[in-house]
């Protein structure tokens, strides 16, 4: 299965980050790739991005949209508007969303379904907190996290999961290679079951503290398809390091 690498930037970049996009498209426009890159900067960045990366192997993603096509409500960005300014995927259903703004997995459902409609890939996010993780609910959490923000809609080539521990997430924390196999392939028969032959295809990524240094063993385990990566997405070199491991 070819690998994705995706960068969240999150609500950090200034114009002048544009340049470690282009320091990634120039890089990576040196070999071959085997894997999908994908950046996601703040809305603010993203057609200047597109302009950056067009005719590289970076692809460019929204962070999160709205369900509606167009309309009152303020603030927000309609899957097609991300579409129209040359995005070709979205996550939702971040964990920072689902805390930050309650997002339930029923509107990550549907948000997911509007990506699918705009044309959209959607990368949606699961994971357990620290507290369920301690109380033994990993699995259980991730599943009902996975049947209810999943739409029919799903394919395998118009959605990829991200299991991001809420825990590891910008802590420099991440789960034991044990523990990552055990949710990947628990992961895994959900969605094979669910979508059958479409569901062996989806991608599942690992997110949470990715770095250079971790990134082999963590990309090493079975179901682990990729890398949904924060923090050091931030920084060009990192991001090749781990791109450059996501290949291997
Ligand atoms: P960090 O890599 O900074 O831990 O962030 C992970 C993440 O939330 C990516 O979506």
């Amino acid at each position: 299965m070819r690998p994705l690498v995706a960068g969240n930037w999150k609500m950090n970049g200034l114009r002048a980050s544009l340049d470690v996009s282009r320091d990634v498209c120039s890089a990576l426009a040196r070999g071959d790739v085997s894997a999908d890159v994908m950046i996601a900067p703040p809305a603010t960045l993203l057609m200047a991005m597109v302009g950056v990366c067009a005719g590289s192997n970076v692809s460019v993603a929204g962070q999160d949209c709205h369900t509606a096509k167009s309309g009152a409500h303020t603030g927000d960005i309609a899957a097609e508007m991300l579409r129209d300014a040359g995005a070709t995927a979205v996550i939702v259903g971040h964990s920072e969303r689902r805390t930050d703004h309650g997002e339930t997995s029923a509107l990550v459902h549907d948000k997911a379904a509007a990506g699918h409609r705009a044309g959209l890939m959607a990368i949606i996010c699961i994971g357990e907190t620290q507290a369920e993780r301690h109380a033994g609910q990993t699995l259980a959490v991730v599943a009902s996290q996975l049947a209810a923000s999943l739409p029919p809609s799903c394919d395998a080539r118009n959605t990829v999961i991200a299991y991001e521990p809420v825990w590891a997430i910008g802590t420099g924390l991440t789960p034991t290679v044990d523990d990552v196999r055990e949710v990947h392939g628990a992961i895994r028969r959900d969605l094979e079951t669910r979508f059958g032959s479409a569901g062996s295809a989806m991608r599942i990524l690992y997110g949470g503290s990715v770095k250079p240094e971790n990134a082999r063993s963590l990309m090493s385990v079975a179901h682990v398809n990729g890398a949904l990566v924060g923090g050091a997405s931030l920084k060009a070199q990192d991001f090749l390091d781990i791109i450059a491991v996501c290949e291997t």
